[in-house]
């Protein structure tokens, strides 16, 4: 790829996702750009190259950002902040929202959804009290096709196989073909939404008792980081708990969220 198509479209991602293409992925990026150019019916990249620096509608820019997304998830990753949750987050927070009787979770950067279904079967299996409670789990991301299918709920045999035990694969899916999908009782507790977390939140977003946002500020600029952080910060409930991925750093967390270490992950807790 020359470097000016590497350029273009890596400007072109990084201003409206916010994601870094590095140069040493730069094959991984053209590979993908190869995909699309085929899907999209273009001789090949540099043909796409010329119709997006000509004309880029938001469709074809979506589009082009969608194929940079990697979408890597399972269920239960990391186990740990699931572990959490069940151990002392919900039972705190049941205690602190008895009143209110709400509980809001946002899986912020949900990808295919497994994230999300795993907080809904944690809550099921360990506190069905609160399934009369109004409870929320919003599943967003950047990416529609992850939505679509984490909204459709279907998984391969692999993608099972990954995280999820037995006992709650017997008891929550449903075998259908070759795909297990996910019972009614675990999608009705999830809505998911498309979101890009570089830019401002809607208002209509809400407040949240937790969020995981994990896996996904790795790809962002250290000011982005900062910013996207910021904006969580805004939506948090008073004592709300924030994930991150096991092996990102809290660089840019504002003050106000306290490190907590529960069982062995580590948290944040919103006492700004
Ligand atoms: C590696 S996955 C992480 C999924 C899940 N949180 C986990 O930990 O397993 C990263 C996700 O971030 C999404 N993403 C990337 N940039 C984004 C942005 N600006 N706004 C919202 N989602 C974004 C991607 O589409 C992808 O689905």
């Amino acid at each position: 790829m020359r470097p000016e198509v590497y350029r273009f479209f890596a400007d072109l991602v990084q201003k409206h996702s916010g994601i870094v293409l590095k140069e040493e992925k730069a094959y991984l990026i053209e590979s993908r750009l190869r995909e699309l150019a085929r899907a999209l019916n273009y001789r090949d990249v540099d043909q796409l190259y010329q119709m997006a620096s000509k004309r880029l509608t938001p469709q074809l820019r979506d589009e082009i950002i969608e194929a940079m997304t990697t979408n890597e998830t399972y269920f239960f990753r990391d186990q740990h902040p699931f572990e959490a949750l069940r151990k002392e987050v919900i039972p705190e927070l049941k205690k602190l929202r008895a009143k209110e009787k709400e509980l809001r979770f946002w899986s912020a950067a949900a990808s295919t959804g497994q994230e999300a279904y795993s907080i809904a079967m944690i809550i099921h299996e360990y506190f069905p009290e609160l399934l009369s409670w109004r409870l929320q789990i919003l599943a967003t991301d950047i990416s529609r096709e992850a939505l679509k299918k984490g909204e459709k709920g279907a998984y391969s045999q692999i993608e099972v196989n990954r995280g999820l035990p037995v006992t709650f694969l017997v008891k929550y899916f449903k075998q259908n073909g070759s795909k297990w999908v996910v019972s009614e009782k675990l999608r009705r507790l999830i809505t998911f939404r498309k979101l890009n977390l570089v830019d401002p939140l809607p208002p209509t977003l809400g407040k949240f008792d937790v969020v995981f946002c994990r896996y996904v500020l790795i790809y962002f600029s250290p000011e982005v980081k900062a910013k996207v952080l910021q904006n969580i910060a805004r939506v948090m409930k008073p004592k709300g708990y924030l994930f991150l991925g096991a092996t990102e750093s809290p660089q840019g967390l504002p003050a106000g969220f306290k490190r907590k270490m529960i069982g062995r992950t580590i948290c944040y807790q919103w006492e700004g």
